[in-house]
């Protein structure tokens, strides 16, 4: 059967060539997803507001290969990137149809932009509605419409990228991925048949632009990290990113309907 195989010797996580498109790909712990599928041969589509942030970082990827950008000599094809708001409900379908024009397909997608507001008791009820927009409705609207490539490359991945379920107060964005989790499980249950697997990443604290707008200084950091993350230092975007890659391998096929956290022994629940 394809892809069963015992492991001598170092893992192949078997991406290369596999398609890849990373939502939030401009910054933090998307762009470092994409360096690290980058280097393992990944072709990928890189998917954000910031369009100019996704061309430098392509343009980096691209240069980046053992043959620089000729593809004879073992460069790395330039990722495809595509500006959209993944608010916009509109945005999976043109996606979809952009990706299917130019790579035929998609095997791995990776839900991973999203935003957590300030929160409070009495949040504003259209914070509500854009936190569930971002961080819940974008996820499950690009699933919804790439799974049937996935399935039809018949090693497909969706790996959202959620939050750690320890509420310090009342947060619309946790609230959000909090349905996110429940929903990724039930659909790995229906799409296991189809060879997709389905997970979640809950990253604790991972030192990124949205974080740092909050800890903005490494004693901010260190003063959060001192009492609460027992690792005593914030994550690194790659660090969150290796999880990601490995569940988007082909080892990880038996892997599905699960959250994985990463943040250092942070969350105090089993
Ligand atoms: N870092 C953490 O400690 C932490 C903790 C819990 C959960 N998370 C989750 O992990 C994921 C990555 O977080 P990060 O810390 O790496 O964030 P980040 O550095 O702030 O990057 C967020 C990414 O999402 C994109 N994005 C935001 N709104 C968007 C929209 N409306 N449409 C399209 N793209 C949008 C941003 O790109 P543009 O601005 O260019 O659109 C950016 O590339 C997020 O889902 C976040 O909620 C992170």
């Amino acid at each position: 059967m394809r892809g069963h195989r015992i492991y001598g010797g170092p893992v192949d996580l078997e991406l290369a060539g596999r398609r890849a498109l990373i939502t939030g790909a401009s910054a933090g712990i998307g762009r470092a997803t994409a360096r690290l599928l980058a280097a393992e041969g990944a072709q990928l589509v890189l998917v954000a507001r910031r369009l100019d942030a996704l061309e430098t970082l392509a343009a980096e990827l691209e240069a980046s290969g053992p043959g620089g950008t000729d593809l004879e000599a073992g460069g790395r094809p330039r990722p495809l990137c595509l500006a959209a708001d993944l608010t916009d409900p509109d945005a999976p379908a043109r996606l979809r149809e952009q990706v299917t024009d130019r790579l035929g397909g998609l095997d791995i997608l990776i839900n991973n932009a999203g935003r957590a507001e300030p929160a409070g008791v009495t949040l504003d009820e259209a914070l509500w509605r854009s936190q569930f927009e971002l961080n819940f409705h974008a996820k499950r609207r690009l699933a919804e419409e790439f799974l049937p490539l996935l399935a039809a490359g018949g090693q497909g991945r969706v790996i959202n990228l959620v939050g750690i379920l320890e509420p310090f107060g009342v947060s619309a964005a946790q609230a959000a991925v909090a349905a996110c989790v429940l929903w990724a499980k039930g659909l790995a249950r229906v799409v296991a048949d189809r060879q997709v697997t389905v997970n979640c990443v809950a990253p604790g604290r991972i030192d990124s632009e949205q974080i740092r707008a909050h800890f903005p200084t490494r004693e901010a950091q260190q003063e959060f990290a001192r009492g609460l993350i027992p690792a005593g230092r914030f994550g690194t975007a790659e660090e969150a990113a290796a999880l990601i890659v490995f569940l988007a391998s082909g080892p990880a096929r038996y892997i599905t309907g699960d959250t994985f956290t990463v943040d250092g022994g942070m969350h105090r629940s089993i």
